[in-house]
C-alpha cells in the first residue's frame, strides 16, 4: 500500500466521488444550523433537511470532508489510540439517488483499488436481518459469506440522536492483526479493541424516528457514509493510532517540546500529550467556528476541553500558559483547506491564552483541596465526593464538572451529581431572584400582543405625579382578564400613566390608582414592552375593570427620593471625572429611593482623601442650588454640548438631556429634581472593587442621608455614654481601653507560660523511653500554640534525644505542636507525621517540618487515646 498523507486522502475521497457524479461541497461549519444538537456531530449533519425531504437539493449526490466534534468520549481521549474530540469525516451522500446496491460497491472500490487495501482484511458487517445488504456483499462485491458479519441493533443500526433520520447500516472493518487485539479468546469482527478497527460506516437511511420512539419510512431512501479521515490515514501511512499520523504527530511534537518532555517516554506524558494536541485542535476549530467559552451550552463544552488540556499540561509540570504554541503547527497541518483558522488566528490566540491564565490561578488550589477530599474520603472508607463540594470546585475554581468526575474516577471515588445539580440549580435561584425584581411579570410575548392592540400608552410621569386615565388592559395570572376583583393582584396597563416603569438603572414608581367605588395599591412598575409601562396592581376595595376611569397617583415621597438619588447620580459622575480623571466611564448604576449605587472604569481604590473630594464637589454643587435645564434635542445637538451617554446604550434619533449649567450635561430617561438645592445632602458609603479595572461606590442622599447622619450622631453618643467619656474624648478613650488590653493580654502570657513551663517538668518526669528516644505527651487547657512551643524547647533542653506531642484543647477543639530534637530526628522522628498522624486519629489534619509542626482536629474526644498511642508510632518512625 502506497503512503499517502492526510492531505493526500482527504483530495483522494473527495474527487473520486467527484468524479462520480456527487457534488463537493467545503466542510461546513461546526456549529449546525440545528437547535437539537450543540456540534456537527457527523457529515450529514448539514443535509439532514435533505433527508427528512423538507427542503428539496439541488442535487442528488454530494460529497465532503466533514469538521466534526464529539465529545460523549472525552474521558478516553488520551488513553487510547483512536478516541479524539475534533476529528473529519469523509462522507458521500445520496438524496434519494442510489441506495445500497450503489453504496457498497463505492466503498469497497475507494478501499481496495484507490487506496489499497488489502481485501482479505477487510470485513463488511450488516444489521443482523438485512438480507438485502448481505445479497449485494455477496454477489455484487463478491464477498466469501464467512467474512460477512450480521450484528444487533447497538453496531449496525445508525442515528443522529433519539429523534431524526436514522436507519441500518453496513459498516467496513478493517483487520489491523493479531498483534492490536485484547487477547481475549473471543476477539472477533465486532470486538471493541483495536485490531478490528470500524473505518467505514454506511448508513441506509430511511427512517425518520419520532420522540415516542416510532419510526415512519422517509419519502425516500438515502445514503449517507461517514469514514474517520484520521483513522484511515493510521492504516494507510501504518502507524500506531490516529496520534501517529502526519494530522496529529507533528502537534504532539510541539507540545512535547513545549512541556520539555519526550513521547514515548512515560506513560502519563504520553497521555497528557495526547490530551493536549487533540484538545487543542477541537478549541482552535471550534473558536475558528465562532464558539467563545461561557458557562454553558457549547461554550462549556469549550472550556471543558480547554480546561482538561490545561489540566494535563499542569500535570507535567508546566506553569505557564502554552497551548497557543501549537498555532503554527496546526496550521501547517489543517490552514489548508481550512482558511479559518488563519482567519481567526488571533482571537484563538486571544480567547485561549485568556481561559488557560484564568484557569491556571485556581487550578492548584482546587486540586490540592480536591486531593485533600479524596484522601478524607479514602481514610474514611467513604465512595462518594460531595456535590456540594464539586459545585464550590465549579464555582470557585473553574473545574468543569466532568473533570472533578475524572479526577475522583482516577482515585475510584464516584461524585453526587445530584447534589451538584442542586448546588448550581440553587444558585441559578439566587441569580434569578437578584436579576428579577419584577415580582409577577409575564411573557413578553403577551405585552407585545397587547401594545400590537391597544397601542403604546404615555408617559406623563416627567411633568405630574398625578393624572386621570383609564385602563386599557388588564392581566392576572398570565392571562388577559376583563377584571380584577377585590383582594385579587395582577397587572394594569392604561392609556396614559404618570408611574416611571423601572429604566436605566432608576426603580419603577409604587402609589395608587382609585376610580369611584374602588381603590388599587400599585406595587411595581416596569417596562413590559419599550413603550408599554406595566403596572403590578393590587386591588384593596371594589373591582378594577378594564375600560374604566381611573386616577393614577404616584407616591410623591418616594418620588421625590427617586429624583433625588438620580440627580446626585449625575452629581457623582462628573465629581469622579473632575477628581480622577477622564477615564472615568459609567459602567451601570442603581437608583433607588433609599441609595444610589454607581459602576464606573478605574483601577484602583479610591483614597479617603479622594473621597472627600468627591463629596466636596458635589456639596458645593447642590448648595449652589442649580437650576436642571431638561430637553429633547437630537444625537448630533447633545455631542457638540459635550454630553455624557453610555457607551453601549442605543439612543433613539430624540435624546433627551439633562444639563446642570456650569456642572454637567448627561443623557438620561430619568426623573429628576428641579435644581440641585433639593437633593439635600449626598455621603458616600461605601467603595469597593467589583472586578478588574471596575470600582463601585454605594451613596446615600437626600432623606436617607438624614437618617444615616441622625443614626451616626446617636450612635457615638451612646458610644460616649457607655464609656463614660465625652463625645471629643472617644477616640482617646478607646485608645487607652486598648492598650489596657494589650497589656492585660502580655501578662497573662506570662503567667499561661509559667504554669505551661511547670507543666512541661511535670510531663518530663513521665516521659517515656521508646527505642532511646524520650517522649512527652501532655495535655493543656486553651493554651497558644506560640506557648506550647516554648514548652516544648524548654522540654528539648532538658531532655535529649526527645520528641514532644503537646495538645491544647479548647472545647472540642484540638492543637497539636509537635516538636523533636536533632538526635530524636536522627534515630528516625519526624514532627510533621507524627502531627499528622495525631490529628488523623481525631479525624483532622496538618503537618510539617521533621523539627516542628502543629495539627488541628475537632474532635477532642479520642485525645486521651490519641496522646497513648503516640510512643507506638514514634517506635514505628525509628524501626522504618
Ligand atoms: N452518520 C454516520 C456516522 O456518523 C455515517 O456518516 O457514523
Amino acid at each position: 500500500m502506497k503512503y499517502r498523507s492526510g492531505k493526500e486522502l482527504r483530495e483522494l475521497f473527495l474527487s473520486f466521488f467527484e468524479s462520480r457524479g456527487h457534488r463537493r461541497f467545503p466542510s461546513f461549519s461546526l456549529v449546525p444550523d440545528d437547535p437539537t444538537i450543540l456540534f456537527t456531530i457527523a457529515g450529514m449533519v448539514p443535509f439532514k433537511p435533505y433527508f427528512l425531504g423538507q427542503k428539496k437539493p439541488e442535487m442528488s449526490r454530494a460529497v465532503t470532508s466533514q469538521k466534526c466534534v464529539r465529545t460523549n468520549d472525552i474521558d478516553n481521549v488520551g488513553r487510547t489510540a483512536r478516541h479524539h474530540t475534533f476529528f473529519e469525516m469523509l462522507g458521500n451522500f445520496s438524496f434519494g439517488d442510489y441506495f445500497k446496491a450503489g453504496a457498497a460497491p463505492f466503498a469497497w472500490e475507494f478501499l481496495t483499488e484507490v487506496i489499497g487495501l488489502d481485501p482479505d482484511r477487510l470485513y463488511p458487517t450488516i444489521y443482523k436481518d438485512d438480507d438485502e445488504a448481505f445479497e449485494i456483499w455477496n454477489k455484487t462485491v463478491g464477498v466469501p459469506e464467512n467474512r460477512i458479519y450480521r450484528l444487533g441493533e447497538e453496531d449496525n443500526f445508525w442515528s443522529v440522536g433519539p429523534v431524526g433520520p436514522c436507519g441500518p447500516c453496513s459498516e467496513l472493518i478493517y483487520d489491523q492483526g493479531p498483534a492490536f487485539s485484547c487477547g481475549r479468546p473471543d476477539c472477533d469482527v465486532g470486538c471493541d479493541c483495536d485490531r478490528y478497527l470500524e473505518i467505514w460506516n454506511l448508513v441506509f437511511m430511511q427512517f425518520n424516528r419520532y420522540e415516542d420512539g416510532t419510526m415512519e419510512p422517509l419519502p425516500k431512501k438515502n445514503i449517507d457514509t461517514g469514514m474517520g479521515l484520521e483513522r484511515l490515514a493510521s492504516v494507510v501511512q501504518q502507524v500506531e493510532g490516529v496520534f501517529g499520523t502526519d494530522l496529529f504527530r507533528p502537534l504532539i511534537d510541539r507540545a512535547a517540546a513545549s512541556l520539555g518532555i519526550r513521547y514515548g517516554a512515560t506513560s502519563e506524558g504520553d497521555m497528557a500529550l495526547r490530551v493536549i494536541s487533540d484538545h487543542f485542535r477541537a478549541v482552535a476549530f471550534m473558536i475558528a467556528d465562532g464558539v467563545l467559552p461561557s458557562n454553558e451550552g457549547r461554550g462549556y463544552v469549550l472550556r471543558r476541553i480547554l480546561r482538561r488540556a490545561v489540566r494535563y499540561g499542569r500535570m507535567t509540570g508546566i506553569d505557564r500558559p502554552f497551548l497557543s504554541d501549537l498555532m503554527p503547527t496546526l496550521n501547517e497541518i489543517m490552514a489548508d483547506p481550512y482558511r479559518e483558522l488563519v482567519e481567526n488566528e488571533s482571537l484563538i490566540l486571544q480567547v485561549v491564552e485568556q481561559e488557560e491564565r484564568r484557569f491556571g490561578r485556581t487550578l492548584e488550589q482546587g486540586t490540592s483541596l480536591l486531593e485533600a477530599e479524596i484522601d478524607s474520603l479514602r481514610r474514611k472508607k467513604a465512595e462518594t465526593l460531595d456535590g456540594g463540594l464539586a459545585f464550590e470546585l465549579y464555582d470557585t475554581y473553574g473545574f468543569p464538572f466532568e473533570l472533578t468526575e475524572e479526577i475522583c474516577r482516577e482515585a475510584g471515588i464516584s461524585v453526587d451529581r445530584e447534589g451538584f445539580e442542586k448546588a448550581m440549580e440553587r444558585q441559578r435561584e439566587r441569580a434569578r431572584t437578584a436579576g428579577k425584581r419584577h415580582e409577577g411579570a409575564s411573557d413578553k410575548s403577551l405585552y407585545e400582543k397587547i401594545l400590537e392592540e391597544t397601542g403604546s400608552s404615555d408617559f406623563v410621569g416627567y411633568t405630574e405625579e398625578e393624572t386621570e386615565t383609564a385602563v386599557v388592559a388588564l392581566i392576572s395570572d398570565g392571562a388577559r382578564t376583563r377584571y380584577l376583583d377585590e383582594g385579587t393582584e395582577g397587572e394594569a396597563i392604561l392609556v396614559k400613566t404618570p408611574f416611571y416603569a423601572e429604566k436605566g438603572g432608576q426603580v419603577g414608581d409604587i402609589g395608587k390608582i382609585t376610580w369611584e367605588g374602588g381603590e388599587a395599591l400599585v406595587t411595581d412598575t416596569w417596562p413590559g414592552t419599550e413603550d408599554l409601562p406595566v403596572h403590578r396592581v393590587k386591588v384593596l376595595s371594589g373591582r378594577l375593570e378594564t375600560g374604566a376611569g381611573v386616577r393614577a397617583v404616584v407616591d410623591g415621597r418616594r418620588r421625590r427620593r427617586i429624583k433625588a438619588h438620580h440627580t446626585a447620580t449625575h452629581l457623582l459622575h462628573e465629581a469622579l471625572i473632575r477628581v480622577l480623571g477622564d477615564h472615568v466611564r459609567q459602567a451601570g448604576s442603581l437608583v433607588t429611593p433609599d441609595f444610589l449605587r454607581f459602576d464606573f472604569t478605574h483601577v484602583k481604590p479610591l483614597s479617603p482623601e479622594e473621597i472627600e473630594a468627591v463629596e466636596g464637589i458635589i456639596f458645593e454643587t447642590v448648595t449652589d442650588n442649580i437650576p436642571l435645564q431638561v430637553f429633547f434635542t437630537d444625537m448630533n445637538e447633545a455631542k457638540k454640548l459635550g454630553a455624557k451617554a453610555l457607551f453601549d446604550e442605543k439612543y433613539g434619533a430624540v435624546v433627551r438631556v439633562i444639563k446642570i449649567p456650569g456642572y454637567s450635561v448627561e443623557l438620561c430617561g430619568g426623573t429628576h429634581v428641579d435644581a440641585t438645592g433639593d437633593i439635600g445632602l449626598v455621603k458616600i458609603v461605601k467603595e469597593e472593587g467589583i472586578g478588574s479595572g471596575l470600582r463601585r461606590i454605594t451613596a446615600f442622599a437626600h432623606a436617607a442621608a438624614f437618617s444615616l447622619f441622625q443614626e451616626q450622631t446617636s450612635l457615638v453618643t451612646r458610644l460616649a455614654e457607655k464609656m463614660g467619656a465625652g463625645e471629643t474624648e472617644i477616640e482617646e478613650k478607646l485608645q487607652s481601653l486598648l492598650e489596657e488590653r494589650k497589656a492585660l493580654k502580655t501578662e497573662n502570657e506570662r503567667l499561661a507560660l509559667g504554669a505551661a513551663l511547670a507543666k512541661a517538668d511535670e510531663l518530663l518526669e513521665e516521659a517515656v523511653e521508646v527505642g532511646g528516644v524520650h517522649v512527652v505527651t501532655g495535655v493543656f487547657e486553651k493554651t497558644p500554640q506560640e506557648v506550647l512551643r516554648q514548652a516544648g524547647d524548654h522540654i528539648r533542653q532538658r531532655k535529649s534525644p526527645v520528641v514532644s506531642c503537646l495538645a491544647s484543647v479548647s472545647g472540642n477543639e484540638v492543637t497539636f505542636t509537635v516538636m523533636a530534637d536533632e538526635r530524636a530526628r536522627e534515630a528516625g522522628v519526624h514532627a510533621g507525621m507524627l502531627a499528622r498522624e495525631a490529628a488523623r486519629m481525631l479525624g483532622g489534619g496538618g503537618g510539617g517540618r521533621p523539627d516542628i509542626a502543629s495539627a488541628g482536629a475537632k474532635n477532642a474526644e479520642g485525645l486521651e487515646e490519641a496522646l497513648r498511642r503516640i510512643p507506638e508510632i514514634v517506635s514505628e518512625q525509628i524501626r522504618r
